[in-house]
């Protein structure tokens, strides 16, 4: 039997499911952390988790996806595999959040996958479209702010995070994927931002931490309702 418990959109749910996108090293999971702290402070009660992970499956999932060589899977079995750990995530984590009436945000949702195996890596966005209906029940979040930033200058906020990780397998699959590769995506989310204005709002990335911070609080305030 179908399981309905994911047919709905995130706004019929107490809680406010709000994700981050953008190339590598914009900022995200600063920012993320960041909004969290504002949205503490309205006495909203707050999930921060990520993707690919957020639950220990998706976790062991996400090795598989960030860590050796950039040819290791093709465009398909990639998807597939960032699917699993969205469903994952979303029955182990997101899910239960949302009922209890929590905030969720989330550093990455599907709209990285459409930009990243979508776009870049030449799968279709319909056919990544087709996969999220049937894995998610088309759910996607009620808030989406892009950050943008220049290509460059974020691959080399994400090498610098690289050299500062010890004791582990490096995380820099994606980093790896090539200058060309990285320029894409930034079209890409742009061009999956236009198309989808009423859900996302594209962010300037550039400039201080605490002026991208208030840039994204005023969005933030205005779409929720918040004083
Ligand atoms: P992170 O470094 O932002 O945590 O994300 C890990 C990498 O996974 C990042 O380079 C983007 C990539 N990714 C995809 O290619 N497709 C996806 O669906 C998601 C969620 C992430």
């Amino acid at each position: 039997m179908a399981d309905k418990t994911l047919a709905h959109s995130g706004s019929s749910f107490k809680g406010r499911f709000i994700t981050f996108e953008g190339g590598e090293g914009v900022g995200k999971s600063t920012q993320a952390l960041r909004l969290r702290e504002r949205l503490e402070h309205h006495g909203i009660e707050v999930v921060l988790t990520r993707e690919p992970g957020g639950a220990p499956g998706a976790e062991a999932i996400r090795g598989l996806l960030v860590t050796g060589g950039t040819d290791k899977w093709t465009p398909m079995t990639e998807t597939l595999l960032h699917y699993a750990a969205r469903r994952d995530h979303l029955d182990r984590t997101v899910l239960p959040a949302l009922r209890a009436g929590k905030w969720v945000i989330c550093d990455r949702y599907a709209d990285s996958t459409l930009a990243y195996q979508g776009y870049a890596q030449g799968l279709g966005v319909d056919r990544i479209l087709d996969l999220h209906k049937i894995v998610t029940d088309n759910f996607w979040p009620d808030f989406t702010l892009l950050l943008n930033g220049g290509a460059s200058l974020g691959l080399e906020r994400a090498r610098m995070r690289q050299k500062t990780e010890t004791g582990q397998q490096r995380e820099d699959r994606y980093e790896r994927m090539g200058k060309g590769f990285h320029e894409k995506l930034r079209e890409a989310f742009l061009d999956i931002a236009a198309k989808n204005p009423q859900r996302i709002t594209v962010i300037a990335a550039e400039g201080r931490v605490d002026d991208v911070e208030e840039r994204i609080w005023q969005c933030v305030k205005d779409r929720f309702g918040l004083e």
